[in-house]
């Protein structure tokens, strides 16, 4: 797929999933602008791509403002900018569990209300949901209703926003940078127990989710949808 001569912005495009996706974007012959809180992560992520980038927090209005502000037009946007406590609901803080709705649900919420009059008329959203909305893989009720929520957050949008696009991708457990964060024993056992859970019997790669975005940007009949790129974890 060429995107060539179209616009890309990644709101947390500096590492991991959204990182993959500016690589695959920049490759197609897009112009891409990344966003996250980190400068020196930016602009180490921005420069081998040639893609331009700003300091932004999805969980503050202004800032969103600010980065929205400062972009032409957007033909494509991917938002997997969040970070957030995942636990169970007899062991967190109302704090911690409101914290993926606080980030995942109303940072992606906001980051499309900003960038709404940037969108060319023929634009594409990806939201960044996971497949524990469907199959929560342990106690941790917040961040799975967080993850439903974000669903249909894409349906509503996809209703009120036509023609934009707007679609959801869902990833199961990836073997990328978000877990290489996490210590080795925990992310050992996670990884056994998700290889065992599912069909594929192994986790994901980041460049396989930007594979399923990639499907999405260029998709041009799709809208509303969710996919899982979850290696059948959610069937099985
Ligand atoms: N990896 C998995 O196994 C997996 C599975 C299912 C779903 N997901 C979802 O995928 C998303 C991205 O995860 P990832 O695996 O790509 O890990 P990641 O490398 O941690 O990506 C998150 C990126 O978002 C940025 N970010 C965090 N909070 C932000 C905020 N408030 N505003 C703007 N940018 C922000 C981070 O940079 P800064 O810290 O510099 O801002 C980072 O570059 C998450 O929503 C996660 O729930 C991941």
């Amino acid at each position: 797929m060429s995107l060539a001569g179209k616009h890309v912005v990644i709101v947390g495009g500096g590492s991991g999933i959204g990182l993959e996706v500016a690589r695959r974007s920049a490759a197609a012959g897009a112009s891409v602008h990344l966003g996250g809180r980190t400068q020196a992560r930016l602009a180490a992520a921005a420069e081998p791509l040639g893609a331009t980038w700003q300091v932004v927090d999805s969980t503050d209005q202004d800032s969103l403002a600010a980065f929205f502000g400062a972009v032409d037009r957007v033909d494509h946007l991917f938002t997997p900018g969040a970070s957030y406590t995942v636990g169970p609901l007899r062991e967190l803080s109302d704090e911690d569990a409101a914290s993926p709705f606080v980030t995942k649900f109303w940072g992606q919420y906001h980051a499309v209300k900003h960038a709404v009059p940037r969108l060319a008329p023929d634009a594409s959203i990806v939201l960044m949901s996971g497949a524990a909305s469907v199959r929560p893989p342990g106690a941790a009720p917040a961040y799975v209703a967080c993850n439903a929520a974000v669903e249909g957050l894409g349906r509503g949008l996809a209703v009120e926003l036509a023609p934009v696009r707007v679609n959801v991708v869902a990833p199961g457990t990836i073997d990328g940078n978000l877990w290489a964060g996490r210590p080795a024993d925990v992310r050992e056992a996670s990884f056994d127990q998700y290889s065992r859970d599912t069909l594929l019997h192994r986790v994901g790669k980041e460049s396989e989710v930007a594979d399923a975005v990639l499907y999405l940007f260029g998709s041009t009949y799709t809208t509303g949808s969710t996919l899982y790129p979850d290696g059948g974890y959610t069937l099985h």
